[in-house]
């Protein structure tokens, strides 16, 4: 199994974004989570298409666009444009889940699903043979720096188990409060695409990247 690590830009400095992608770039990182939010689906709002098309121009890492909006099927050709690389829709913002997973894999990207903390794994038995990704939320959806919540360890468990059982060798990507305290018990768990935001951009960025891949070059799973 591979292991990846997607820091969040939502927690960046947008007054040098690029400085803070290039930290994360030369300390090894693989991917940049990309949190797309639209003050419905959740209470805030991030950042758009015109972000990620300038992110897109500056750095070669997986863009890794986790869309927090209402009806994503609207916006699934636009952010291929843009350059992403990945695109995850929320099961329960969609209503059209295999038929838009479908446009994200025709357009040449990596499809993921995503459910929120309250929302059961078992309501993607119907696609779990139709994503790359499968992104667990460990906090609610909406903010960065939010505690991670406990049981959520358990529902990693059951998912690698769910997928185990099938066969499939899918990603488990978690988001939402990850640390360095927390990160072995995740990987342990089956988690293998880890975001981190507050994580990685408070402090020295490039030494909080490699103190994460550290942990995750070890693994747990062959
Ligand atoms: C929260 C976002 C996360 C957020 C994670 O809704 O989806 O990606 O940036 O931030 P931390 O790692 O600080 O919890
Ligand atoms: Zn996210």
């Amino acid at each position: 199994m591979d292991y990846y690590l997607s820091p969040s830009i939502l927690s960046a400095d947008f007054a040098h974004l690029k400085e803070d992608i290039d930290h994360v770039k030369r300390a090894g990182a693989q991917y940049l989570h990309y949190d797309v939010m639209d003050g419905a689906f959740v209470p805030s709002i991030s950042f758009g298409m015109p972000v990620l098309r300038s992110v897109r121009k500056i750095t070669d890492l997986v863009l890794d666009v986790h869309l927090m909006i209402e009806k994503p099927e609207r916006y699934i050709d636009e952010f291929a444009d843009c350059g992403a690389d990945i695109i995850t829709i929320h099961y329960e913002a969609c209503k059209d889940l295999k038929g838009t997973l479908a446009r994200i894999r025709e357009k040449g990207m990596q499809a993921g699903v995503v459910i929120k903390p309250n929302t059961p794994n078992h309501v993607l038995s119907d696609v779990l043979d139709q994503v790359d990704l499968i992104l667990l939320m460990t906090v609610e959806p909406g903010f960065g720096g939010q505690a991670y919540i406990p049981s959520s360890t358990e529902k990693i468990k059951e998912l690698r188990r769910m997928l185990d059982e099938r066969g499939l060798q899918t990603n488990i990507e978690v988001d939402g409060g990850i640390k360095k305290e927390n990160l072995q018990m995740v990987l342990d768990a089956g988690a293998n695409v880890i975001v981190a935001g507050s994580a990685v951009f408070a402090g020295d960025i490039e030494q909080n990247v490699k103190d994460f891949l550290q942990v995750m070059e070890k693994g747990t799973r062959q």
